[in-house]
């Protein structure tokens, strides 16, 4: 059985007070996701990273949303591995479609940063998916098939499993246009599906695939009751804390 995973993306959002404010009151819910088996976290801008997590602990996941596949060096601006794990972080956001977008990475360089995560011990959550053009000209799994595939050149089979897999079509990330249950689980499915075509069964039953855009309290639960969708990416809604408790209440 898989776990249920959900996971908050703030992007580039909330000061360190905000985010501070934020963590005293998402506290408590560590319990009760615990008590429900899910997984429960957030992925914070790298400044409110240290700060959130001295209040959450181990009460829900901290992560990242982006890192250096280096592990120090001359990268202006860059944050490296090492300097996420001297803070405790140990989940990290890897080819964000912004970034994949704004910032020109690709699925090779994200190859590089899933490794080197992995063989640091992070926990990499690799996102994939189409922009509306693609989608429109109906070719959407050559294009998710092919970030699969890059994304996971040279990773084991053991450190496979470790890896979760975000699916976002970008036409429904922060537009209120999120895809049908329908599209998420088809997509979702055929995600698990190259992943059984690369390391076998045992590897594409234990992964964890989560759906991403859109994502609200009040629709959450029609994609974690689909058989392929494990959990959720989510930007907006993850901002506020009460949508952030919906999206977990909402669930059970
Ligand atoms: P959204 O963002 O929930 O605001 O659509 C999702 C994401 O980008 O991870």
């Amino acid at each position: 059985m898989r776990r249920k995973l959900l996971l908050g993306n703030w992007k580039m959002n909330k000061t360190v007070t905000e985010a501070k404010e934020f963590a005293l009151n998402a506290k408590e819910l560590g319990k009760l996701a615990r008590q429900n088996k899910v997984d429960m976290g957030v992925c914070v801008p790298y400044i409110c990273l240290a700060p959130v997590k001295k209040i959450l602990k181990t009460s829900l996941i901290v992560g990242a949303e982006n890192c250096h596949e280096l592990d120090h060096g001359a990268y202006t601006g860059e944050i490296s591995i090492p300097m996420l794990k001297d803070i405790g972080i140990s989940w990290c956001i890897i080819g964000h479609s912004e970034r994949r977008t704004y910032y020109g990475e690709t699925s090779e360089a994200c190859n590089k940063k899933l490794i080197a995560l992995l063989n640091n011990g992070l926990i990499p959550v690799y996102c994939c998916g189409e922009s509306l053009e693609t989608y429109e000209k109906g070719e959407t799994k050559a294009f998710v098939e092919e970030q699969i595939r890059t994304g996971f050149k040279d990773i084991s089979e053991e450190d496979a499993s470790k890896v979760v897999i975000a699916y976002e079509p970008i036409w429904s990330i922060g537009t209120g246009k999120n895809a049908s249950k329908e599209i998420a689980e088809d997509i979702c499915s055929f995600i698990r599906s190259i992943i059984k075509d690369l390391y076998g069964s045992k590897v594409s039953n234990r992964i964890r695939i989560l759906y991403g855009g859109s994502v609200k309290p009040n629709n959450i639960k029609e994609y974690l009751t689909q058989k392929d969708i494990d959990g959720a990416l989510v930007g907006g809604a993850s901002l506020d804390v009460n949508s952030y408790k919906e999206l977990l209440t909402n669930l059970l």
